[in-house]
């Protein structure tokens, strides 16, 4: 009887419950090609009495519906999991390679770099140390007298401990020289860098942290003459052989006598630009004989040794190479500008 197919039938549908594209494919090839199940009913259904047509034909259309929207939903489901298996197990393999961006190296990070490459070859080794100090460190071993303004709030950042102790942001990297100092014997001979901190508003020409260089020198008859040379050498490596140098008598309490060095201007040759304030000259350094007294407060007799020291901003030695006039772009991690730089080629 039909109407007991169509039920069957029904029940059939109702629990199809397919686990892969071919059992969808073999219903479809079971109720509804054209000498499937469907159609056998639909010429079963004209044989049938008037009367009975009346109820079947209703149930029939039903069933229709059932076996046809069944078959739609369990492609649907099954075409769907095969895009996802294509994509993750093989991919097209035709489809070209998906580019993937390079990082670049922080201008920050290549400038350092260069630095220390240079001071390398002079048998300069890298040393580091902590950017949270004790006043020691960053101050007293440096000779900073007890009231000297560089220890004011104004300047230094201070974090208290939970034991009472006062601690420091390092405010700048000759706390590493007396770290060194203290953990060795002479001679020494370090390039330090570091990030340093300092209580600063923040704008073009300020930063609260910032990156120095530094380094010690220190031996037997170490001279003035010797910290000259090295630094002559280093500024013509650096910046070329026709940057003209020159020393100003300055004032550090670990050195002693000081100098700052300025260098003839980069980027207008001596001429006059907005760099160098139309002076043609720009400061790139401090530095000085190691005042005998950090030597004895470290340890080192200062009768025996001598030593020169130096320190230098990493961001104005960068400035001054890539005519950077903003100092706030080397801590926003914009990729348009870090993206101007080396790639990384790993
Ligand atoms: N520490 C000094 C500064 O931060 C720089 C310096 C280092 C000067 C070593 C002399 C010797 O300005």
């Amino acid at each position: 009887m039909l109407q007991d197919k169509i039920t069957q039938y029904t029940e059939e549908i109702k629990a199809f419950a397919p686990s892969s594209a071919q059992e969808v494919e073999a219903f479809r090839l079971k109720f509804l090609v054209s000498k499937g199940i469907l159609k056998n009913l639909f010429e079963e259904f004209k044989t049938v009495s008037s009367d009975e047509k009346r109820v079947l034909g209703k149930v029939l259309n039903e069933f229709k519906q059932l076996a046809e929207n069944t078959f739609k939903d369990a492609s649907e489901k099954f075409s769907n999991q095969n895009e996802g298996q294509t994509a993750n197990a093989e991919g097209d393999l035709t489809l070209p390679g998906q580019g993937f961006s390079l990082g670049s190296r922080h201008p920050l990070s290549l400038v350092r770099k260069e630095i220390v490459e240079i001071f390398k070859k002079l048998g300069f080794v890298v040393a580091e140390g902590n950017e949270i100090e004790d006043d020691w460190h960053n101050f007293s071993a440096l000779n900073f007298a007890p009231e000297h303004p560089a220890r004011d709030m104004q300047d230094t950042f201070f974090i208290k401990k939970q034991d009472g102790n006062e601690m420091v942001l390092r405010t700048h990297t000759s706390s590493v020289q007396v770290r060194l100092m203290e953990a060795g014997k002479p001679p020494f001979r370090a390039i330090m860098p570091g990030r340093v901190y300092r209580n600063e508003a923040i704008s073009a020409r300020a930063h609260c942290f910032f990156h120095q260089i530094e380094g010690l020198y220190v031996d037997e008859n170490v001279s003035f003459a010797d910290l000259k040379q090295t630094l002559y050498h280093f500024v013509k490596e650096l910046y070329g052989e026709d940057t003209k140098v020159r020393f100003r008598p300055s004032y550090f309490p670990f050195t002693e006598p000081s100098a700052e060095m300025d260098i003839s201007c980069t980027i207008c040759k001596g001429a006059g630009c907005q760099m160098c304030k139309y002076s043609g000259w720009v400061e790139i350094l401090g530095c000085g004989m190691v005042d005998p007294n950090v030597l004895d407060n470290c340890g080192i007799d200062s009768k025996k040794y001598s030593g020169f020291a130096f320190g230098m901003g990493i961001e104005r030695i960068t400035n001054l190479k890539y005519e950077i006039r903003d100092l706030r772009l080397f801590s926003e991690n914009d990729v348009r500008f870090l993206s101007q730089f080396e790639t990384e080629i790993i």
